[in-house]
């Protein structure tokens, strides 16, 4: 089909298409993202100029697709986020703040796969001496992964096509550009079509790619909402970039659960995993301060333990403050207020700060209960006993509901070592089996929790 090359414009930030510019995105209310794209017709689609596929149907009940389709990486914490290792052919976006690890954990994949697997690791951020560097910073000594510094996306894919590596690691799509196209490298439209290009290059040839993208200053992935899309995993690095911590999320998995995590220390020689993360998460702790309020989470599969403080200060002026730092802000507000309401203990001429310890997030109901019991002990300044912890659900009318796996929370707060739990009353007929030192406190009314604390 024959016709004119047509200009449309993109929204780095939603991926909205609009046929005129505007200073502001009609899509997602964004200021400046607005940006040009020449569509070409024929030429420049790049499906049109480099027929990968050939045209065939095949019964699915021929398609063999068992475990040996994955690559265990040995990193387990990894394996575990990607649903069992890499699958062959996918391609998995990992993102994160700038600093957070992206491209020392992806070496470290190389270094933790087996022999006998040649890996691709093209960077277009730092040169060749830089990886060196790093790589022997991290004691990795394998002759199997070769280094390409290469930022044209067309020259990447024909290396894949010929040398077939069995892992291909693109760091960063930012940095990718496609010739056909003269946006400038990271714009929406770049970022697309090399996406685009080495999906379909990795899909037909089997090759799983792993692609870093960068996050903006939303978080959310530089550019492209529509990166998310194309791609079949997509990972994110979390963590305070001043605490040595990192959690990798799967956030989209076409071949595994979207709640698994995976838990990192960034040390001297590289990422090292943590097996026990609530005993990372407690360590530190100070027992005779009031404000602290330890909970059993459910992350993934796996219980957590983590620790919730609560800090009520006099308000110096004007209105009082409320923060929250890894909990969310309207579900403060709300405990703040069952508490008010129900239990007539007033914050409104108090400064409340909530923090979840370690930089973890906390989204779950189960938590609501040591949240409350943090902001009771900041309040009333008595410490709560350090052999305690509390987990429910806290219903408006100050009620205490069920929450899953208790059984798992209590288990793994009495492996800690700890010997009373507060939890909903509802909850206990799940429970089978806790050891002995354990003593089960079960509540239905926050009153009857809050008692605890005097
Ligand atoms: P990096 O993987 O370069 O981050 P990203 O690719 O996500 O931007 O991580 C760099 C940070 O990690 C940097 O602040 C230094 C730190 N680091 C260590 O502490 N130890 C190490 O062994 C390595 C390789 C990096
Ligand atoms: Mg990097």
């Amino acid at each position: 089909m024959a016709g004119k090359s047509k200009t449309v414009y993109i929204c780095s930030e939603c991926g909205y298409e609009s046929p005129k510019w505007s200073g502001k995105c009609m899509g997602c209310g964004a200021w400046n993202t607005m940006e040009e794209d020449v569509r070409l017709p024929q030429k420049s689609a790049v499906t049109a100029s480099r027929p990968i596929h050939s045209f065939s149907a095949r019964p699915l009940s021929e398609i063999d697709a068992d475990d040996e389709h994955r690559i265990v990486t040995g990193i387990s914490e990894l394996d575990r986020v990607l649903g069992g290792g890499i699958v062959k052919g996918s391609v998995v976006l990992i993102s994160g703040d700038p600093g957070i690890g992206k491209s020392t954990i992806l070496l470290q994949v190389c270094s933790a796969l087996q022999s006998g697997l040649n890996i691709l690791y093209v960077s277009g951020e730092e040169s060749a001496i830089q990886i060196k560097l790093r790589a022997k910073r991290i004691g990795l000594h394998s002759g199997q992964v070769s280094i390409m510094t290469e930022t044209d996306v067309q020259a990447v894919c024909e290396y894949i096509n010929s040398a077939k590596p069995d892992l291909v690691i693109i760091d960063s799509i930012q940095t990718m550009q496609h010739s056909d196209i003269s946006s400038s490298p990271g714009s929406i439209v770049q970022v697309r079509e090399s996406a685009n290009l080495l999906l379909r290059t990795g899909k037909s040839l089997d090759i799983p790619i792993f692609i870093v993208g960068h996050v903006n200053k939303g978080g959310d992935i530089a550019g492209p909402k529509v990166m998310e899309h194309i791609v079949d995993t997509v990972l994110y690095f979390e963590g305070e970039r001043n605490q040595p911590y990192r959690i990798l999320r799967a956030v989209k998995n076409r071949f595994g659960s979207t709640n698994e995590i995976g838990v990192f220390e960034m040390t001297e020689a590289g990422l090292r995993e943590v097996e026990n993360p609530s005993a990372m998460m407690l360590s530190g702790r100070m027992s005779d301060v009031s404000g602290g309020c330890i909970t059993c989470i459910i992350e993934g599969t796996r219980p957590i333990l983590a620790e919730v403080q609560g800090l009520v200060t006099a308000t110096g002026f004007g209105n009082a403050r409320r923060t929250a730092t890894g909990f969310d802000y309207n579900r403060l507000n709300l405990l703040l207020a069952v508490l008010e309401k129900r239990m007539g203990l007033y914050f409104s001429n108090l400064d409340t700060y909530l923090n979840i310890v370690g930089g973890m997030r906390v989204d779950e109901p189960a938590a609501d209960l040591a949240v409350a019991m943090a902001l009771v002990s900041g309040l009333r300044d008595i410490p709560i006993d350090e052999n305690l912890i509390a987990f429910g659900e806290i219903g408006l009318s100050g009620e205490l509901r069920s929450v899953p796996r208790a059984n798992e929370r209590v288990n793994e707060a009495a492996r800690m070592g700890f010997k009373k739990c507060i939890l909903p009353k509802a909850c206990l007929k799940q429970i089978t089996g806790t050891p002995a030192s354990m003593k089960l406190i079960g509540v239905s009314r926050l009153s009857e929790a809050i008692a605890f604390i005097k």
